[in-house]
């Protein structure tokens, strides 16, 4: 294929997308494994799509959360958290994380930003001292109002002098104290306004609905400040007290392109505000309604999307989903998942078989299924059969393009009509079941283009050699498409099969152009290599489960 000259990178829009920050008191597991691939997915597809991506994800190291396990482990809080990165930064090598960036929200670049944020609040009037009364959950780092501990007492039964959180149901604290207040009740009518312009500031739709009658309900002045310990960043202007874990969270988006840092603030122009901030359902309130009012007060831009997905779940015995626990004995490690699947199933199975925003029950026994189904059955043995038959037909090569190949008919060429635009639009909406579909669609055009044009019986008869080169042309032409448009789920299995049909391995950033037929040269060597992905039988997934 010809090689194009580079595209002008300043002439690319930004895309900035973000995972949430993860608490560094627990290793990383499935949930977050999710929320990081499921940006993965995206950052991917958007460089592909002539985007210039920037993906952060990080780490949340502050707070008495992590101060209390660190101590439990005979660290210091630094060293704890310095014992953790690690874990992390391990397993998103090992699926295939492209981030462009990873915070912590110790580094001296954060600890600058979070405070330029507290002198803006205070020039601009939206903090004060004051006294905070009140129950915290330390697990869960949030604080609660009587009316929601009432309510949580009222559900649990439990005795007036014992309240319990009401996310969950761990025993609160009383916690009284000298405190720095952001005056969130100010943004009711902003943030209302604002839902109003933006529609799809929060998807799914769901979210928006909960938390617009959230902020229906009133919203009152949030406590962001601590002085009962240390392990956070201090006020510039009051030493004493230490910013509250999630005000200090919530700023590492803007942290990462350049805010407080005089020499970024092209980058900040450039990068602000955020395409997409990727979150679970349980911490959307913070996302949706704390952040944006924060932004307002700041005088910044909210971001574009909020996208919340939904909670993984195992599936039980009556097929029906369970939270994950420890106590349950029903946690599933990544490890397990990795182990039965490999990288690029992992990856597969999570992006198509959870649906979009909803919560997904899993379970061994289906990833078995989707994995043999639709990547060892239509993907991985399309491409054996077809290689193996390139190879055979056309001693070890690929079929030159003959005159008039793109144009010609042929079902595979009308599967793949106006792939583009049904993918990209799936893609954009992180529909990814859907764009995955579209890949198998095509995949499964060809397994029966096989039957139905029957290659060895045109290989017989020498009268009909350029039909089999034809035939055997634009099946490797599907593939090649095929693997474009997988990419951004199975990056490493793309880049494979093109190196098998000796085509360029990175991925394109011209999407549109990649996505139409005809392309495929062909004349060039082709390698049969391994199954891509080989069957699993129930022996592996009985061995997985147990492990
Ligand atoms: N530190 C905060 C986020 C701060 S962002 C400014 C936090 N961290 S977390 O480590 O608890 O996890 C964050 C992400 O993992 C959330 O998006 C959460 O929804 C996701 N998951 C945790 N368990 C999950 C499942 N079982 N399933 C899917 N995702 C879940 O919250």
């Amino acid at each position: 294929m010809a090689i194009e000259p580079a595209k002008d990178a300043a002439a690319k829009p930004s895309y900035y997308i973000t995972t949430p920050i993860y608490y560094c008191n627990a290793k990383p597991h499935l949930g977050t494994a999710y929320s990081t691939i499921v940006c993965d997915t995206q950052a991917r597809f958007r460089r592909m799509d002539g985007y210039d991506v920037k993906f952060l994800t990080g780490l949340d190291e502050h707070g008495q959360k992590v101060a209390d396990s660190a101590a439990a482990h005979g660290m210091t809080p630094q060293q704890w958290v310095d014992s953790m990165v690690p874990d992390f930064a391990d397993l998103w090598r090992t699926l295939e994380i492209s981030n462009d960036d990873f915070i912590r929200t110790t580094q001296p670049r954060h600890v600058r930003s979070v405070q330029h944020f507290w002198e803006v609040m205070r020039d601009r009037g939206y903090i004060y001292k004051g006294s905070y009364e009140g129950w915290y959950c330390v697990p869960e780092e949030t604080y609660f109002t009587e009316t929601d501990v009432r309510h949580a007492e009222a559900n649990k039964d439990r005795p007036a002098d014992a309240p319990v959180c009401p996310d969950c149901g761990r025993p609160l604290e009383r916690i009284s104290e000298e405190s720095w207040f952001f005056k969130l009740s100010e943004f009711q009518k902003p943030l209302l306004d604002f839902y109003d312009a933006h529609p799809d500031f929060i998807q799914p739709e769901i979210r928006y609905n909960e938390v617009r009658s959230f902020v229906e309900g009133g919203l009152k002045d949030l406590s962001v400040t601590r002085t009962s310990f240390d392990w956070g960043i201090p006020l510039p202007f009051d030493q004493r007290h230490v910013t509250y874990v999630w005000f200090d969270a919530l700023i590492n988006y803007l942290t990462a392109v350049g805010y407080g840092d005089p020499e970024k603030a092209d980058e900040l122009a450039f990068r602000w505000p955020a395409q997409t901030h990727v979150v679970g359902k349980d911490i959307i309130r913070f996302h949706c309604v704390i952040w944006p009012a924060m932004l307002m007060a700041a005088g910044l831009a909210v971001p574009e999307h909020v996208l919340a997905h939904g909670f993984l779940l195992v599936r039980g015995a009556d097929g029906r989903g369970e939270k994950m626990s420890k106590s349950r004995g029903n946690a599933i490690a990544p490890q397990q998942v990795l182990d039965l699947l490999g990288v690029e199933g992992y990856r597969y199975y999570f992006m198509t078989d959870v649906a979009h925003g909803a919560d997904g029950a899993i379970s061994f026994e289906r990833m078995a299924q989707v994995y043999n189904a639709d990547l060892a059955n239509s993907w991985g043995n399309l491409v054996s059969r077809t290689l193996n038959m390139s190879a055979k037909y056309f001693d070890g090569a690929s079929p030159a393009r003959g005159d008039g190949y793109a144009e010609r008919e042929s079902p595979l060429r009308d599967a793949a009509a106006d792939v583009y635009e049904r993918y990209a639009k799936a893609m954009g909406a992180f529909d990814y079941q859907a764009g995955a579909r579209e890949a198998m669609a095509l995949a499964e055009a060809a397994n029966l283009y096989i039957e139905q044009s029957a290659p060895w019986a045109l290989a017989k008869d020498p009268s009909r050699a350029d039909d089999l080169a034809f035939v055997i042309w634009g099946l490797l032409e599907t593939i090649r498409l095929c693997a474009v448009l997988l990419a951004p789920i199975t990056p490493a299995t793309s880049a494979e099969v093109m190196r098998r049909l000796s085509l360029p391995t990175e991925p394109t950033d011209d999407l549109r152009a990649a996505c139409a037929w005809g392309q495929f040269e062909g004349g060039s060597p082709v390698v049969k290599g391994d199954a891509l992905f080989p069957r699993l039988d129930a022996d592996a997934v009985a061995a997985a489960a147990q492990a």
